[in-house]
C-alpha cells in the first residue's frame, strides 16, 4: 500500500504542476494539460468496473490507465482494486473565449456642455481681444458724443494697443483720402481720450488706464480738451493717429464701444 501511496502522490504532484491558471474544471477536479479536460482522483482504490462506472455518470468521462510508481502504464488484472482516475471534459466558460469583451463598455456621455458666445446687437460690430461691442455715430462734438454713447449703454472708445488702434480705424474710415484744409480737419473720428482741463493730464472716459498714446508728431496740443483718431488717409501725415481738437469741433464720425452680450449655448 506504501508503493500506491507513494504512485498517487508522485500523480498529485504531477497535476500540481501542470495545472494552469484556468478554472473551468468541475470542483475537486484538476485541470490537464488540455485546458478542455480535467482529472479526478479517487480517493478510494476500486476495480476497473466499479471505477468505470463510477466514473461514467456525471460526466462524459472515460477511465485511463492506472499508473504505476514510475507513472508509467502496466497491465493488471482488472478486477484488482487500485487508485483511479476519471477523465471529465472541462466546463468551457464562455468568457475564455475570445468573444469576451476585451474593452470597459463605452457609457454613453451625457454631460450637458456649454459655451458662451459673446456678440453685439445689431448694428454693433464684435472685436474679440477686448470682448466689447463697437458702434460708428456721427455729426457731434466730443461732449455730446460720449452723452451719446453712455445713452447707448456705453462710452465713446478707448484704445489701448496697435491692434485696437487698427481695428477702431478701419471700423471708422470712410475710405477717403482728405486735405488738410482746415488744421486737422472736421473728418476725423472722435475717441473717448480727454483733458478738459486743457493741463495734459488725458484720461479715459471709461475709466480704463491711459496706458498706450498714439499721438501724432507734435501732438498732443494742449490747448485742446479733445482727441481725434485719424481713421482715413489726409495730407497731414497723422494717418491712424491722434491728434487733438477744440471740445466744441463737430467731427465727421465718433466711436462708441459697450459690453458685449453672453449667450451661452448647451450642446
Ligand atoms: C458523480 O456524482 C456522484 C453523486 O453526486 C459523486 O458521488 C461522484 O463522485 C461523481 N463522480 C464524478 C466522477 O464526479
Ligand atoms: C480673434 O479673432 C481672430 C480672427 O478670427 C483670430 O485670429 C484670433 O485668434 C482671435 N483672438 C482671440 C483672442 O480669440
Ligand atoms: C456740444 O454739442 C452739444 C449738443 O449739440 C451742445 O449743447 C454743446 O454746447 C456743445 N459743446 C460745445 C463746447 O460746443
Amino acid at each position: 500500500m506504501s508503493r500506491l501511496n507513494i504512485s498517487l502522490f508522485n500523480f498529485l504532484l504531477f497535476f500540481y504542476f501542470v495545472k494552469t491558471t484556468i478554472s473551468s474544471c468541475p470542483a475537486g477536479t484538476i485541470q490537464g494539460h488540455d485546458s478542455n479536460t480535467c482529472y479526478k482522483l479517487s480517493t478510494t482504490p476500486k476495480n476497473f468496473f466499479d471505477a468505470e462506472t463510477d466514473c461514467q455518470p456525471n460526466s462524459s468521462g472515460q477511465c485511463i490507465s492506472v499508473t504505476s510508481s514510475n507513472s508509467q502504464w502496466s497491465s493488471i488484472d482488472c478486477n484488482t482494486a487500485q487508485y483511479y482516475v476519471c477523465k471529465i471534459q472541462a466546463t468551457v466558460d464562455s468568457c475564455m473565449i475570445t468573444t469576451c469583451p476585451t474593452n470597459k463598455p463605452v457609457i454613453p456621455d451625457t454631460t450637458i456642455r456649454s459655451i458662451t458666445i459673446n456678440d453685439c446687437e445689431s448694428g454693433w460690430t464684435y472685436y474679440n481681444i477686448t470682448n466689447l461691442c463697437y458702434k460708428v455715430f456721427h455729426g457731434f462734438n466730443c461732449t455730446a458724443s460720449e452723452a451719446i454713447c453712455v445713452q447707448n449703454g456705453g462710452h465713446l472708445a478707448s484704445i489701448h494697443s496697435f491692434e485696437e488702434n487698427l481695428f477702431i480705424s478701419e471700423l471708422a474710415q470712410a475710405g477717403y483720402t482728405f486735405g488738410n484744409d482746415n488744421p486737422w480737419g472736421r473728418y476725423h473720428v472722435l475717441i473717448g481720450l480727454m483733458d478738459p482741463t486743457l493741463n495734459g493730464n488725458f484720461y479715459w472716459t471709461d475709466g480704463s488706464p491711459y496706458d498706450y498714446p498714439r499721438w501724432c508728431a507734435g501732438e498732443p496740443y494742449l490747448p485742446d480738451a479733445c482727441t481725434t483718431l485719424v481713421a482715413d488717409q489726409d495730407t497731414g501725415g497723422c494717418f491712424q493717429q491722434w491728434v487733438t481738437d477744440a471740445e466744441e469741433r463737430v467731427h465727421r464720425a465718433f466711436v462708441c464701444q459697450k459690453s458685449s452680450i453672453a449667450h451661452i449655448c448647451q450642446n
